[in-house]
């Protein structure tokens, strides 16, 4: 265990980043478009947006032609595919994109989306959003191409990089709201203005080999983020951004997360959650295989003093970190106002919550920090084979208030738990059937 102690050289990270890292460049331009007499007949159905106006310079809106192809594939029967042609970069606009289709429509983005650079662009527009799927069941977007939310100008712009500017919305890249049964995968999302991919209200999500991309000092760009939504599965992708790589809000549930690749970022955080006096339930979330690498939170449960609701049963499992700043944490006194919190009598519960097979290390020495609410304790904690060692030299520490659990197999640095039988709970059943069948 002793090369463990250096923050980059354990034996076990360089072959997590190889299987992780070295194998991600599977964005290889696949579509052809058909040639063949049989296909000819077939591509009626495959819509190009060139073909609807669509310069792809970069320069030009080629937001109505987007529009009018999607209309017309909209309304087809059957299933209908409509391309973003390679080597080519459009330009599109705030955009609502509605559902619901008569067809399946498959999104493929071969080449590049942009958004516009300028912030005003966006006057008299909904803030927060920028491409917004709305009410679309049985959609697939992939490709292998990019969508770049060109984001720079609205960082420059926030509060959080320049504490005299104002607290403005900026919009989510791309928003899938109340969606079902949706795919997305191998596509590359840069640079978003504030969050990358969020799904509001869906049902049924699969992601998978997606790579994320944005500077670390970028405000709020988290990777993923998943608000009551039910079913989702976020696989094999690769998350680098100024916020959560993954963020797990507002009812969510039955949520898999397996080999991610995340940081630099804020880590997979459940939460925030209970903010502004809310009701809010989340469980049922399994992340299961995940590398974090120089990120600020490892695995993180973060609610605000003042909600209600609960989070449980949630399982972390096979984790590697590196150089971690708070490699396991709860916080049930997150406050990221300006100004702040006062305390208050309600709480959102944190319950039957596992850290199993975690290693790595840690930027700082305390490596587990259970800080839960006066008013409603954290029950049913539990760690199993977990190892968090210092890249400082040194050993670790690990800090409880109001938490209660149990550990199992080495546990190092030891816990702190309240040691009341009452609050003993039996580690979460875990359930290793995929949220939906696997693409
Ligand atoms: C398609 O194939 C048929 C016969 O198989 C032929 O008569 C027709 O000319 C072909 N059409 C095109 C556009 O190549
Ligand atoms: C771009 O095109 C869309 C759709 O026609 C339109 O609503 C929008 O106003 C245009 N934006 C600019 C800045 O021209
Ligand atoms: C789609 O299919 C339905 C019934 O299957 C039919 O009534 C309708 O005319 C078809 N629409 C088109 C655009 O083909
Ligand atoms: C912050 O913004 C103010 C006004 O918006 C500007 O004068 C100042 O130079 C900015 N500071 C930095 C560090 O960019
Ligand atoms: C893990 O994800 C990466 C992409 O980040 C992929 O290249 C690799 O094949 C995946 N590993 C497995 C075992 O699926
Ligand atoms: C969560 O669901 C409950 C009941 O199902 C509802 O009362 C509450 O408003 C929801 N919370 C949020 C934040 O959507
Ligand atoms: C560890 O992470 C911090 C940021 O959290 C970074 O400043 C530092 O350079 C990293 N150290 C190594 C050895 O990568
Ligand atoms: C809230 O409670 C904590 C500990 O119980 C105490 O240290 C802190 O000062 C309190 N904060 C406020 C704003 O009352
Ligand atoms: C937590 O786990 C215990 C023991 O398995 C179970 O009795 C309890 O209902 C669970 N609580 C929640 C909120 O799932
Ligand atoms: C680390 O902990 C061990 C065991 O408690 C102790 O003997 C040792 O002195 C500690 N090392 C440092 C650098 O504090």
């Amino acid at each position: 265990m002793k090369n463990l102690r250096h923050c980059s050289s354990s034996t076990f990270v360089i072959i997590f980043i190889h299987i992780l890292v070295t194998h991600n460049e599977g964005f290889d331009p696949v579509i052809q478009l058909p040639h063949s007499n049989r296909t000819l007949t077939r591509s009626k159905r495959v819509l190009s947006v060139v073909d609807y106006g669509a310069k792809g310079d970069g320069f030009h809106n080629d937001t109505k032609a987007f529009l009018e192809a999607w209309k017309i594939a909209c309304s087809l029967n059957g299933s209908v595919k409509v391309v973003f042609p390679f080597r080519k970069t459009f330009l599109l606009h705030p955009i609502d994109i509605a559902g619901p289709c008569q067809s399946k429509i498959n999104l493929r983005i071969l080449g590049t989306i942009v958004a516009p650079r300028d912030p005003l662009v966006w006057h008299g527009l909904n803030q927060h959003k920028w491409l917004y799927f709305h009410g679309v069941n049985q959609l697939t977007v992939d490709g292998g191409g990019r969508i770049n939310g060109m984001g720079h100008e609205w960082w420059a712009r926030s509060c959080k990089i320049n504490t005299t500017n104002p607290c403005h919305p900026a919009p989510t890249a791309v928003t899938f709201h109340r969606c079902k049964n949706l795919k997305i995968r191998k596509l590359m999302l840069l640079n978003s203005q504030q969050m990358h991919m969020a799904f509001t209200n869906c049902m049924s999500v699969v992601a998978s080999r997606l790579k994320v991309l944005a500077p670390a000092f970028s405000p709020n760009t988290d990777g993923i983020h998943i608000s009551a939504t039910r079913r989702v599965e976020v696989k094999h992708s690769l998350i680098r951004t100024g916020d959560d790589c993954i963020s797990i809000v507002r009812n969510s549930s039955r949520v898999r997360i397996r080999n991610i690749s995340c940081g630099p970022g804020h880590g997979i955080s459940i939460g925030s959650m209970g903010k502004s006096e809310t009701w809010e339930r989340v469980q049922d979330i399994h992340v299961n295989g995940a590398y974090l690498y120089n990120t600020d939170n490892g695995v993180r449960i973060k609610t605000w003093q003042g909600g209600q609701g609960i989070v449980s049963k949630i399982t972390f499992q096979n984790i590697v970190m590196e150089n971690v700043s708070n490699p396991i944490i709860v916080n049930q006194y997150y406050c990221d106002s300006q100004k702040p919190c006062n305390n208050q009598t309600s709480a959102v519960k944190v319950e039957n919550i596992s850290f199993i097979d975690i290693q790595g290390t840690s930027a700082t020495e305390e490596a587990i920090k259970f800080a839960c609410s006066d008013v409603s304790p954290c029950e049913g904690l539990y760690l199993e084979n977990v190892f968090l060692a210092s890249c400082m030299g040194g050993n670790t520490s690990s800090y409880c208030w109001q938490a209660h659990g149990s550990t199992r197999g080495l546990v190092y640095p030891h816990t702190c738990f309240s040691s009341s039988n009452d609050f003993l709970r039996q580690k979460v059943g875990l359930d290793s059937s995929p949220a939906i069948q696997s693409i």
